[in-house]
């Protein structure tokens, strides 16, 4: 199924295989709830856009948003493959210097970045996505006061309803993000006219989990129309995944419309940026649970009870997104509907509202599929519950990329006056 890592197979025990590793091993060596991140897949992710812009529009930069899963390895990996990376916090920002991307691969963006951030960023020497005119007139006096030039660009809202779920589009007009078509004019002339400020390129990012190509040629045309003569587009990511077996024209598809339409236009030819999360990582992980019990309520559902839930994965309960899952333990075939429940004190606590899997028992593994992207980087300590931790698999080995918390990380910064 292409919701699930390249490398997931059933091995001759008849349990899931991942990056070839035996995931009920990965349980017992590092416990559940577990993140699994298969680095073949991520690779092969990077390599899809890089390779295809290599040869089709050199021109150009992909740049990984990191607010999908934000972590050293991770980026490490990425910055490896090639890729730069869009941060939106300074904590992001701080990651990504750590990974060692240059400031030159580095994009800032955020509707509302403080002065220290602004500080920080221009400090490093990255590019910044200018989101409103309070942020401009900002980074116009630190800059100037810190005797620095900063490039920039504008984030422009385009006004196009991507088809996905409403709560997560970014893209339309009613949004808190970026500049109206309206004000783009007037915003360039304040950079233009700046000393510290250089102009360089529009932005847009148009939603999430997009599966349909047409909107991002609609994107290039108001790009195009709003940035003549700007060096650079950067068209935003959004491209979706499978979660639950659905198709999804690959990535080449998609950049070689996308630059069709840019070759198109005759005007100019921009250094084109695309900046994709979910379409890298999503994919690449799963997460392990173990079942604890199931509990029948006869004529109404059976509840498979795991030990994890909102505080790892919140899409369920925030978007209502859907997932795909398997027993990992055992290879049988599906055969009784249940809700999988997690652990925690909310009753829309819920991972999969239905289905279909072997006859569940007591302390079998769950694996659900495609929980590479804002899983980690959205989870929290609801209930003061551990975050799990996560390795990295290739080639039958496991590392450990990022730590199980502990209780003790938990009331680390805790003060009692
Ligand atoms: C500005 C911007 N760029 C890129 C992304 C990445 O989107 P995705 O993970 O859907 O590719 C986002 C996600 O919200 C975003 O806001």
């Amino acid at each position: 199924m292409n919701n699930r890592p390249l490398t997931a197979k059933i091995n001759d025990k008849g349990h899931l295989e991942i990056g070839g590793c035996d995931t009920t091993e990965l349980a017992k060596q590092f416990g559940t709830p577990l993140y699994v991140l298969d680095e073949l897949t991520v690779r092969h992710n990077c390599r899809q856009y890089v390779s295809t812009l290599k040869s089709k529009y050199p021109d150009s930069l992909v740049i990984y948003a990191s607010k999908a899963l934000c972590n050293t390895a991770i980026l490490k990996m990425i910055a490896d493959e090639g890729l730069g990376a869009d941060v939106s916090s300074g904590g992001e920002l701080f990651t990504a210097k750590k990974a060692g991307i240059g400031p030159e691969k580095i994009y800032f963006h955020g509707n509302n970045k403080s002065r220290k951030e602004i500080e920080e960023g221009i400090a490093y020497g990255v590019k910044f996505v200018v989101d409103n005119f309070r942020e401009l007139k900002n980074l116009d006096e630190i800059s100037s006061s810190m005797d620095k030039q900063v490039e920039i660009l504008f984030r422009v809202n385009p006004g196009i309803e991507a088809h996905t779920h409403e709560f997560i589009q970014t893209g339309k007009i009613d949004s808190k993000f970026g500049l109206q078509k309206s004000e783009v004019a007037s915003a360039v002339k304040i950079a233009k006219d700046s000393k510290r400020l250089d102009f360089i390129g529009l932005h847009a990012h148009i939603g999430s989990q997009i599966l349909d190509i047409d909107p991002y040629l609609i994107e290039v045309d108001i790009l195009f129309s709003l940035a003549e003569g700007a060096k650079e587009l950067n068209l935003g990511g959004g491209w979706g995944i499978s979660y639950l077996g659905e198709e999804v024209p690959p990535v080449p598809e998609l950049l070689e419309k996308v630059i069709g339409k840019v070759k198109a236009k005759k005007n100019f030819a921009p250094r084109l940026v695309f900046e994709p999360g979910r379409s890298i990582v999503g994919q690449a992980g799963i997460t392990l649970y173990t079942v604890s019990y199931v509990k029948d309520i006869p004529g109404i559902r059976k509840y498979a009870m795991v030990d994890g839930g909102m505080s790892d994965n919140p899409r369920p309960i925030l978007y209502d997104a859907r997932y795909d899952a398997v027993v990992a333990n055992r290879n049988e075939a599906p055969k009784i509907t249940y809700r999988v429940a997690g652990r925690f004190c909310e009753s829309g606590d819920v991972l999969i509202k239905e289905i279909k899997l072997p006859e569940i028992k007591e302390d079998d593994l769950l694996a659900v599929f495609a929980t590479g992207a804002y899983n980690y980087s959205m989870s929290s300590n609801y209930n003061r519950v551990p975050r799990p931790a996560m390795v990295m698999v290739g080639n039958g080995k496991a590392v450990s990329i990022i730590k199980r918390e502990t209780y003790e990380n938990l009331v680390e910064e805790d003060l009692c006056p």
